[in-house]
């Protein structure tokens, strides 16, 4: 793909600082905004940013998604070929907490982003979806075409919405828009408020680690881990493909993992990195309101588009993270 000039939204967020260092590295002119909330540790928003600092055809500008005006003016000022949103407030458990922060971001957020395609013409909107959209559905593995109107938190709700705002944009305005349904995101520099980063840091703090799968390891939770180089590949496949209108594409490595085999393989992995053995002390509780039994993604539309599905492994992944963590960290 020739040079492009690439709005990032999150940027200093987990997966918009690797995108924008892909896209960059890629040849692409990146402007990256983000608000820099709070919800996580800000230092690592600020690390991510410092790594990307020395590019000349990176910019940051700090922004919030919910002021209209200043989203505006930024596309007034700046000429963007293509737009990937990945600015949200993500987390399923927090939107129970503070669902205020989920309709600022992602909805009034999100709206102002669209607005500002339709009043300013790109040539592909991209935006993050997630797996939540799901909700409790039974039929695995999830396939783009599958009845998502049942979420089971604010925060699958806005993002459900945002597909449904993005089609009625794209069909209106015909901006190219693909909405990406990521699949649990892990990786090196991820995000503190994640289970395996959560249980990490309690290690160290010689605390129990609270797993809500109600101790019963027969009918355990499944999730689908996506290791963030994979996530980040897809998108750069699809960034090159714009569809005619607007479409959805999971992202997700198509191997669910049992929640205890994810915990024992970052024991596993923590082992290695410290060069002792770990056992995480375990206390088992109920399974959360919002939280769901199984993500599974089919990666069969990605594999047609694109030529690629995940493939990394959580033992590779988590040792690439724990590897990250003890040396970031300083631990012994
Ligand atoms: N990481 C995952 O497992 C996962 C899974 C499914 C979907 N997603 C979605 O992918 C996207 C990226 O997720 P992430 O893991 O990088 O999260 P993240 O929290 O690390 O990144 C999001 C960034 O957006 C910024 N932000 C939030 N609200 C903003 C606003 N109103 N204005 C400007 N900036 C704002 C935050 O400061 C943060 O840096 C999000 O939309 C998230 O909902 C992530």
């Amino acid at each position: 793909m020739q040079s492009k000039s690439i709005l990032v939204t999150g940027a200093a967020g987990f997966v918009g600082y690797y995108l924008s260092e892909r896209l960059l590295q890629e040849g692409h002119t990146v402007v990256g905004i983000d608000n820099l909330n709070d919800y996580y540790d800000v230092n690592l928003k600020h690390e991510r940013l410092n790594k990307m600092k020395n590019h000349s055809a990176f910019t940051f500008l700090k922004i919030d998604l919910a002021d209209k005006a200043g989203i505006d003016e930024l596309f007034a000022t700046h000429n963007f070929d293509m737009v990937v949103n990945l600015a949200a407030q993500a987390g399923v458990r927090y939107s129970i907490e503070n669902p205020d922060a989920y309709i600022q971001s992602n909805i009034i957020g999100f709206h102002n982003i669209l607005e500002a395609c339709r009043h300013y013409p790109v040539e592909h909107l991209l935006y993050a979806s997630s797996s939540s959209v799901y909700g409790s559905n039974k039929k695995v593995p999830f396939e783009e075409t599958d009845f998502v109107d049942n979420p089971v938190s604010l925060y699958a709700a806005t993002k459900k919405s945002n597909e449904l705002m993005a089609h009625t944009y794209s069909h209106l305005y015909k901006i190219p828009a693909t909405g990406l349904r990521f699949f649990t995101v892990y990786g090196p520099m991820g995000r503190p408020d994640m289970a395996y980063f959560g249980f990490t840091d309690k290690f160290f703090n010689d605390e129990p680690i609270h797993i809500f799968n109600n101790g019963d390891f027969e009918n355990d939770l499944y999730r689908d881990f996506t290791y963030i180089d994979d996530i980040i590949t897809g998108i750069m496949g699809l960034i090159e493909k714009p569809a005619s209108g607007h479409t959805v594409f999971n992202i997700g490595n198509n191997n669910p993992e049992k929640l205890m085999v994810f915990i024992t393989s970052l024991e596993r992995a923590l082992s290695n990195s410290l060069g002792r053995e770990v056992e995480f002390e375990k206390i088992f509780e109920p399974i959360k309101p919002g939280d769901v039994p199984a993500t599974y993604a089919s990666t069969d539309k990605l594999q047609e588009a694109i030529g690629f599905k995940p493939e990394t492994s959580i033992q590779d992944g988590l040792q690439r993270f724990t590897d990250w963590y003890v040396s970031y960290y300083n631990k012994k």
